[in-house]
């Protein structure tokens, strides 16, 4: 079973350093899920409304029969629904999506449950996004300070984003959690989260599959006689990365979650650090005002 590390927020909770991600992409597997949960000891799983897959995996985590008290669960808020209504929309409308209704919102409260702002851009016309920005992020605020959410924070925010959002808001984000493997390793923002006690959260940290095939990665895969995913996802973890590989194969999850039993040597680390080549696998928000 799992034993994993887990990465202090600046409110003190702690984040497992591993966990599985879900998607639209590729689709989602509830025997996967529940594999991951009941065999591999998987305690923290990513999710947002825009993978569609919430009601199900609430589904999946009753079906496990895993104490929710011991689940990490991260959900999104899709831009579509940004704005200054949040709260009152949200509330109702997110609880139940993952198995969890008025009645029972206390138990909301006693779990570790992140909740995101999933893209710093405003899909509502005639709002700047630094507004509408702000204004969703006062209202999570609100459900932090409420104690619905333990936890608050964004995704692919770049650092002209949380600067704003500092001048704009009082909480800083618990989390940002942004695309991050070895073609994509956003330095100065990693640095930037950590002066800032922002934990940096890594999504696709296979790069959806392509770092698989690259040559560094296979002949250090070949060195540990690992694979090249636990190469990629032991290099996450072992710059203080929290990382969410996704698979909606049971074996592979299983390969995915033995990244604990060996440690790679400092010129391996090196040599992974040095294929960065600026390549985004989903999107970038490189542009976004
Ligand atoms: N915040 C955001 O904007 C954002 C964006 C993208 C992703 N995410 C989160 O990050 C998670 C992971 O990202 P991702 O799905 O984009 O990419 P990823 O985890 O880098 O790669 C997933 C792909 O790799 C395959 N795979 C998984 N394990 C493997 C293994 N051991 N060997 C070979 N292939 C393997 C999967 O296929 P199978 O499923 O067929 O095994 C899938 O095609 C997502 O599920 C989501 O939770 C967040």
């Amino acid at each position: 079973m799992l034993s994993c590390p887990t990465v202090p927020l600046s409110n003190g909770l702690q984040i497992p350093i591993f966990g599985l991600g879900t998607s639209h992409y590729g689709g989602y597997s509830h025997d996967a899920v529940v594999y991951a949960l009941t065999e591999c000891g998987v305690r923290h799983i990513d999710t947002a409304k825009r993978y569609g897959c919430e009601e199900k995996l609430g589904q999946a985590i009753r079906e496990s029969g895993v104490p929710r008290s011991d689940l990490w669960l991260t959900n999104k808020l899709w831009p579509g629904d940004y704005g200054r209504e949040v709260r009152p929309r949200r509330r109702p409308a997110w609880t139940p999506a993952l198995g969890w209704g008025w009645n029972t919102l206390v138990w909301v409260v006693i779990i570790d449950y992140l909740y995101l702002m999933h893209w710093p851009e405003s899909l509502q016309p005639g709002r700047s996004n630094r507004e509408t920005r702000a204004e969703t992020w006062r209202a999570l605020e609100e459900l932090y300070k409420e104690g619905v959410c333990s936890a608050i924070g964004v995704s692919n925010f770049l650092i002209h984003h949380l600067e704003q959002l500092k001048e704009d808001c009082s909480v800083v984000p618990h989390v940002n959690q942004v695309e991050y493997h070895p073609f994509q390793q956003p330095s100065q923002l990693v640095e930037y989260c950590r002066q800032e006690g922002i934990v940096f959260e890594g999504y696709s940290p296979l790069a959806k599959g392509q770092v698989l095939s690259d040559l560094t990665v296979l002949q250090i895969a070949e060195k540990y006689r690992r694979t090249p995913a636990q190469i990629c996802i032991r290099w996450s973890i072992q710059n203080g990365v929290v990382t969410i590989p996704k698979s909606i194969k049971k074996s592979r999850i299983q390969e995915n979650c033995q990244v604990f039993g060996f440690q790679l040597e400092d010129s391996d680390m090196a040599a992974l650090g040095r294929l960065h080549d600026e390549r985004h696998v989903t999107w970038d928000p490189t542009n976004v005002e």
